[in-house]
């Protein structure tokens, strides 16, 4: 048997929401779990690049061994039926740029999980899934809605268990993804983290989380560019991106644009405007980092509402 999942890139943080808020869009990874015949050949992971712009180096924070995230996330979901996984032929297919804050390494833990849920005759459900993803991952702000689609808010319980719901992103706001050709690693990113914040940094995002939510459900432009700004975690990874202090200054007095973040661990900025205005802002960012002489691919995407999917089955 050959089971195909397609899954969307996210985007996770939105300013505010660091390791709790986050939202699926339509760029695509396709994980392709094989049952192969022969004993004995074990796990064999391919990594296919439909990136023009991937080069080897990118490719190598997919681990293709035992030790990669895709192969944790489905040998925990074989021993959690008492099975552990052997001779599986996986392939992943990558459109999502890696090691740029959209979710590749969610993508390949959900893909791999579906698909092998699948294999094995579904013995885990939605709730099992996330909490396996979230367990692979170690946060469920981007695998959340790399399985339910959409924009979400996450939290990862104290047994466990992932409590999440999902928000409706207003159709008259658009989403700006910068993509700078640089890659900044998760784990580096979250290096610089403190392991405490002051008191009134931890209110600051507390505010801007109650905001962020009132402006989604109620489309208060002005209170969203209030709410898009954070004190948890872009101050710290400020001096990973080269170009984001700039971009955001920049930014700042533009008409409608409603704030500027970082894309989940960065490098990849979003930008949250009002729909218009859109070239001026893509050629803003564009100029900004061919300043320091960095390329970047900008695109304006809508949120991807649908979640991971099989597409295939053999
Ligand atoms: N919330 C995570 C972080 C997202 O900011 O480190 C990583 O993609």
């Amino acid at each position: 048997m050959k089971v195909s999942v397609k899954v969307p890139a996210t985007t996770a943080n939105l300013g505010p929401g660091f390791d709790c808020m986050g939202m699926a869009l339509p760029i695509y990874n396709t994980v392709t779990i094989e049952e192969t015949v022969l004993p004995g050949t074990g796990i064999e992971i391919n990594v296919i690049s439909e990136d023009d712009k991937a080069d080897e180096l990118s490719l190598e924070h997919i681990p293709m061994d035992e030790n990669s995230i895709i192969y944790k996330a489905v040998e925990l979901l074989y021993n959690s039926i008492g099975q552990t996984p052997s001779e599986l032929k996986i392939t992943i297919h990558t459109q999502i740029p890696v090691a740029r804050g959209l979710g590749s390494s969610a993508s390949v833990i959900v893909g791999g999980l579906l698909a092998a849920n699948e294999l094995l005759g579904h013995p885990a459900d939605e709730a099992a899934l996330l909490s396996i993803a979230t367990e692979v991952e170690g946060h469920p702000d981007n695998v959340t809605p790399a399985i339910v689609g959409g924009l979400v808010i996450t939290s990862s319980e104290e047994d466990g268990s992932i409590a999440y719901r999902k928000l409706e992103w207003p159709k008259e706001w658009s989403i700006t993804v910068c993509i700078p050709e640089y890659e900044l690693a998760t784990d580096i990113s979250r290096s610089v983290l403190p392991k405490e914040v002051p008191m009134q940094d931890a209110v600051f995002n507390v505010k801007r989380m109650g905001m962020f939510v009132h402006a989604i459900h109620t489309k208060d432009s002005a209170l969203m560019k209030l709410a898009l700004k954070d004190k948890l975690h872009q101050p710290y990874r400020m001096k990973l991106v080269p170009g984001l202090e700039k971009i955001a200054a920049n930014l700042k007095h533009e008409e409608n644009v409603l704030g500027c973040v970082l894309s989940g661990a960065g490098p990849a900025i979003l930008v949250i405007s009002e729909k218009n205005n859109l070239d001026k802002i893509k050629s803003i960012v564009r100029d900004t980092w061919n300043d320091l002489n960095i390329k970047a691919e900008i695109i304006t995407l809508p949120v991807e509402e649908n979640g991971a999917e099989i597409i295939k089955i053999d």
